[in-house]
């Protein structure tokens, strides 16, 4: 059965090695899958849940959809647009936070973590994020939805939204329930800096994280000072569990490589820090460095960008307008 993807990315600015191994990475494979239909949102309502300054939104705009591209995705064969131009994403999430109870949307952590010790003054935007992301997935009636550990939560809300609008407007599998699509293994990156920490966009070093668009030598200086621990390279993955800098490392090795955590732990057994070090450089400028080469190319051509995420636009409208329709003809309008 052929199986229709949605996801989306924040356009908040450096985009990681994180966003690329947790999500990115898994869009190319489905992208690149025969039968697949595809639908990849650079999500701009969702980037103004928190303060953007304007111009800098716009280049995050099309940064995200030029990394998408110089990822592997293929606009040809995939639908890349932005959120905002689609006027759909708004309206469904205001009819379905009709349907969202404050119950649920109180049990969110990512909230918590984003709203820190002053919720009071979080944006409501922020609280009601993924009553968005529930709109986002069910106006294309997506079966999959690949994204990263952090964001399951998010879509176990959004089937509860949808078994409740199917429930309250008798509508038994109007809107369907979609399936997260999370990597087994190596689905949440941690820090360079710390290993107990989600590597983050927003962390204030830089050296916490590899950006897509880091060159050789940011890469290979991020790698030198990543942070590790005075123990030799381990050989068994049950002592893993107290050193999570080297347990990050070497799923970021595994990851990029596409071997299992044991076989990199073979590999390594015995050998010093830094020839793992030089192997993880090694292999991460030659995945990297071309992607980081092409955003850059790409973004020197705004127009091309502009009319790939048009033509997306207009793909995405399509659907969502019509799906659209019908949930207000439902609802009564
Ligand atoms: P965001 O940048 O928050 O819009 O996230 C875009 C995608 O990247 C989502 O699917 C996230 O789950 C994923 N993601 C973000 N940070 C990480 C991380 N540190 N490890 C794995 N996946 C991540
Ligand atoms: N909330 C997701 C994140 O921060 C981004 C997102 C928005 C998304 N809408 C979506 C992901 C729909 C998958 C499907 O990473």
């Amino acid at each position: 059965m052929s199986k229709k993807i949605f996801s989306g990315v924040q356009p908040t600015g450096n985009l990681h090695l994180g966003n690329y191994l947790g999500a990115i990475k898994n869009f190319v494979e489905l992208n690149n899958q025969k039968d697949n239909e595809c639908i990849f949102c650079v999500v701009d309502l969702h980037a103004i849940t928190t303060k953007q300054e304007p111009k800098e939104l716009k280049k995050n705009i099309r940064e995200t959809a030029a990394t998408f591209i110089a990822s592997g995705i293929d606009p040809k064969k995939s639908i890349i647009f932005n959120q905002s131009m689609v006027p759909a994403h708004s309206e469904g999430a205001w009819i379905l936070s009709c349907v969202s109870r404050i119950g649920w949307l109180n049990r969110m952590t990512q909230f918590k973590e984003k709203a820190g010790k002053d919720k009071e003054k979080a944006s409501i935007g922020l609280y009601s994020y993924p009553v968005l992301m529930a709109a986002d997935i069910l106006l294309y009636d997506a079966t999959h939805v690949p994204v990263g550990d952090d964001q399951k939560q998010h879509l176990e809300l959004c089937r509860d939204i949808a078994q409740k609008f199917n429930n309250d407007f008798n509508a038994p599998g109007f809107l369907r329930f979609p399936e997260p699509l999370i990597q087994k293994e190596f689905s949440r990156i941690m820090s360079l800096k710390d290993g107990l920490k989600k590597m983050s966009k927003s962390d204030p070093s830089d050296l916490s994280r590899i950006n897509l668009t880091d060159d050789k030598e940011q890469i290979l200086n991020k790698i030198k000072k990543a942070k590790t621990d005075p123990l030799p390279m381990p050989s068994e993955s049950n002592n893993l569990s107290q050193r999570p800098e080297v347990e990050n490392l070497l799923g970021i090795y595994s990851s990029l490589v596409n071997q299992n955590l044991e076989k990199s732990m073979y590999e390594f057994d015995g050998k010093n820090f830094s020839e793992f070090k030089e192997k993880l450089s090694e292999i991460l400028i030659e995945k990297i460095e071309p992607i980081s080469k092409e955003i850059k190319k790409l973004l020197n051509d705004e127009k091309y960008l502009d009319g790939i995420l048009l033509e997306g636009s207009q793909k995405a409208d399509k659907i969502a307008s019509k799906k659209i329709r019908e949930i207000k003809e439902l609802v009564g309008f």
